[in-house]
């Protein structure tokens, strides 16, 4: 009989692709997915380390499968547990100590020798494995992405050399590094045989992007890997994220104008909209220089949607720093955002700041940001009403005879088909749909037949002397 594998999956996008990838790494172990915790022979929990909430639920999951784990044992089933992803890099050892519970602690980069692990675990080993060198996962994970989605991820690059004085990132999946633009095609290639249609480009600094060449010796940027993705017969949106403001080059934005297939939308962080908290952060840019850019993205592609994360109660950050950043956010007008609370992480610089900044008043200020963030989506959305967008249909949606896809600019869209079959029938195909409704995160709409994509009214055209990008 299979055994059965169950992943609980925190954190970013990166680990979504990393947890498919350990499914498919075990499933040549004989490992099948179940959805229940309780009937698993091997549990891991891949985890984010990126505040300290994020962290703590990790401990708190892992005392609710002590008990899970001591009933299957009552049952006369053994339950091995694994720990994954950032927290486990950042504790390694001390993690084994904390919940003994844990069987394997494994870090980012260390996934593709899981069934190894595995088995040392069960010849009674507390095995620990936190190296972070990426490039041998990727060369023995290789080109064959878990099947089946239409729309899918795929890691280019990981690891950070920013370290931004608040983050925990560089320290959990160690140094930049980029994959082979080769092996990324290749990938590519497979996904969309295996029905993808849209394929989000995944990496902390995403636009950092500087992997092998196919041939020779010379190294690809984003731009170039983008453009020759967009060759790929059927391979109809190519979205990319997490962005730095620092790499975002004049030919990167050129492309949002010269290449279809690239989606009209771009999750660029800013932070914070005070140079001196900026500076603070170590973020490397002024706000006068992330609105440039945000102009020369909308000169390039008038209706580019634009999103962002901030920080709020960054050491130091005075109600007028605060004020600033709202000021930013009014400028801006975000289609959408995420926004936290500053959390201080242990071993990164701002933690070790004398001026900490009161957890009330965080608090207050996330709230205020929040209201005026979730205002500006809400006329985003709104604009939307009365247009035509084209749908990336995904899934069945969640009442019947609902289908549920993405427009262009990432929003949620909901269709009433009439009946499941015709819903279902939908599900891999991209339609012209015209907006009726908006909400704080939805929109709802009926399908039309033909296409037709007038701009988003909030972006006028571009001036036509703003219409060629200058570095
Ligand atoms: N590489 C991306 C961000 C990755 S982390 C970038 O440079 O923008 C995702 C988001 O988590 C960050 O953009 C930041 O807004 C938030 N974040 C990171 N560290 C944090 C901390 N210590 N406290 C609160 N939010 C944090
Ligand atoms: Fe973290 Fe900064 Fe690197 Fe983003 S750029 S992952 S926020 S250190
Ligand atoms: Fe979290 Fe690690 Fe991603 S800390 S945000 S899972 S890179």
């Amino acid at each position: 009989m299979a055994k059965k594998l169950f992943i609980q999956t925190y954190g970013c996008q990166m680990n979504v692709y990393d947890s498919a990838r350990m499914a498919d790494v075990l499933a040549a172990d004989g490992y099948e997915p179940t959805a229940a915790a309780a009937d698993a022979d091997l549990v891991i929990l891949n985890t984010c380390h990126i505040r300290e909430k994020a962290a703590e639920k990790v401990y708190s999951t892992l005392g609710r499968l002590r008990r899970l784990r001591r009933e299957a044992r009552g049952r006369g089933r053994d339950m091995m547990i694994g720990v994954g992803g950032c927290v486990a890099q950042a504790e390694g050892e001390e993690m084994v100590r904390r919940a003994p519970v844990v069987d394997i602690v494994f870090g980012p980069q260390t996934y593709h020798r899981l069934p190894d692990m595995v088995v040392r675990a069960r010849g009674g080993e507390r095995v620990v494995e936190t190296d972070l060198a990426t490039r041998p996962k990727f060369d023995a994970l290789g080109a064959t992405p878990p099947a089946g989605a239409v729309t899918a991820f795929l890691s280019v690059q990981e690891g950070c050399d920013k370290f931004c004085t608040f983050c925990v990132v560089p320290y959990t999946r160690g140094t930049e590094y980029s994959r082979p633009a080769a092996q990324v095609l290749a990938e590519a290639r497979a996904l969309v045989r295996r029905g993808a249609r849209e394929i989000t480009l995944l990496g902390q600094n995403v636009n950092a992007y500087h992997g092998a060449a196919p041939e020779g010796d010379g190294v690809w940027s984003l731009t170039r890997l983008i453009g020759a993705l967009a060759g790929i017969e059927g391979l109809d949106r190519v979205r990319y994220t997490t962005s730095h403001p620092r790499d975002m080059d004049a030919g990167l934005i050129a492309a949002h104008r010269d290449v279809p297939q690239l989606a009209p939308y771009l999750h660029l962080p800013v932070q914070s909209g005070s140079d001196r908290i900026l500076a603070a952060m170590n973020r490397n840019y002024s706000t006068a220089e992330y609105l440039r850019i945000v102009d020369r993205l909308r000169a390039a592609r008038p209706d580019i949607a634009l999103s962002s994360d901030f920080i709020v109660g960054f050491p130091g950050e005075t109600e007028e720093d605060f004020e600033a950043t709202l000021a930013l956010v009014r400028a801006v007008d975000f289609a959408a955002a995420y926004s936290f609370a500053y959390s201080a992480r242990p071993g990164t610089p701002a933690a070790e700041a004398s001026d900490q900044i009161p957890d009330a008043v965080k608090s207050a200020r996330l709230q205020r940001l929040q209201d005026v963030l979730a205002a500006s989506t809400r006329a985003f959305n709104a604009a939307c009403v009365g247009r035509r967008l084209d749908v990336l249909f995904d899934k069945p949606g969640r009442h019947p005879g609902q289908a549920g896809g993405r427009s262009p600019y990432l929003q949620a869209v909901h269709v009433d088909c009439g009946d499941d079959a015709a819903a279902r029938a939908l599900v891999g195909s991209i339609r012209p749909v015209a907006i009726t409704a908006a909400s704080a995160n939805s929109l709802t709409g009926t399908l039309v037949s033909g296409s037709a994509h007038p701009p988003h009214p909030r972006s006028a055209p571009a001036p036509e002397s703003a219409r060629s990008v200058p570095a």
